[in-house]
């Protein structure tokens, strides 16, 4: 049976993610394509339980290794339970946030040697990527106000300081820069339905299915 396609979205805080990935996963269905959503961390019942411990809580309760090391053990059971089995199945995946994350947050956030997460990489991931990841830019004071204006429980990451999310923030760009064929940066501080025509546009270049 054809292999899906993995599509990952990745970005900062408040860079719009959600909409973008529903109005994506809308577009898709409706082209005919069987589509699975997810996210990580999370993904699936494990994943979701690590969830927990990465998302909520004190900012200052895990260092940047044992950030790493959660989101690798949220990752194998993720893609183990659920993205690995749909696109064997031939669905595509889109996920919200997959090993990016890792880099951006914890390595280029926290300053984790860049060295030991790649290495964690090709333990868990090895060489499997994602077929494009769409990375959402948008300026550190307007992503951290928009998610601030969400009421969830889920503020860890938000709470810690400007600098990192900046340092975040320059980290996804320069994964976009080290891996162009994969990565399209896209600037995410305008209009919702500006961002999803650019984004439906880069489906029809870069995996060959028209979207509307
Ligand atoms: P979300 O708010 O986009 O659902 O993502 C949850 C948080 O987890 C977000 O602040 C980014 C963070 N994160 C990491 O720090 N490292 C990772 O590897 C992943 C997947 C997410």
């Amino acid at each position: 049976m054809a292999k899906g396609k993995f599509i990952t979205f990745e970005g900062g805080e408040g860079s719009g993610k959600s909409t973008q990935i529903k109005l994506l996963v809308q577009s898709l269905k409706e082209a005919g394509i069987d589509v699975l959503q997810t996210r990580e961390p999370g993904g699936s019942p494990g994943a979701e339980i690590i969830r927990h411990l990465l998302v909520e809580g004190d900012p200052d309760q895990w260092d940047g290794l044992t950030e790493a090391l959660l989101n690798y053990s949220a990752r194998h059971e993720h893609l183990r339970e659920t993205v690995q089995p749909a696109l064997e199945a031939g669905k595509w995946v889109v996920s919200d946030r997959f090993a990016d994350s890792t880099f951006a947050y914890q390595g280029y956030g926290h300053g984790l040697d860049l060295e030991t997460i790649r290495r964690l990489h090709e333990l868990v991931v090895g060489d499997f990527k994602p077929d494009l990841t769409l990375i959402l830019d948008v300026p550190v004071d307007i992503g951290l106000s928009r998610a601030a204006s969400r009421n969830d429980q889920e503020d860890r990451y938000e709470r810690m300081d400007i600098e990192f999310h900046e340092r975040v923030r320059q980290g996804f760009l320069e994964i976009a820069k080290k891996d162009p064929g994969r990565c399209i940066v896209i600037d995410a501080s305008g209009d919702q339905d500006q961002i999803n025509s650019e984004i439906n546009a880069m489906i029809l270049v870069q995996l060959d299915v028209n979207v509307t």
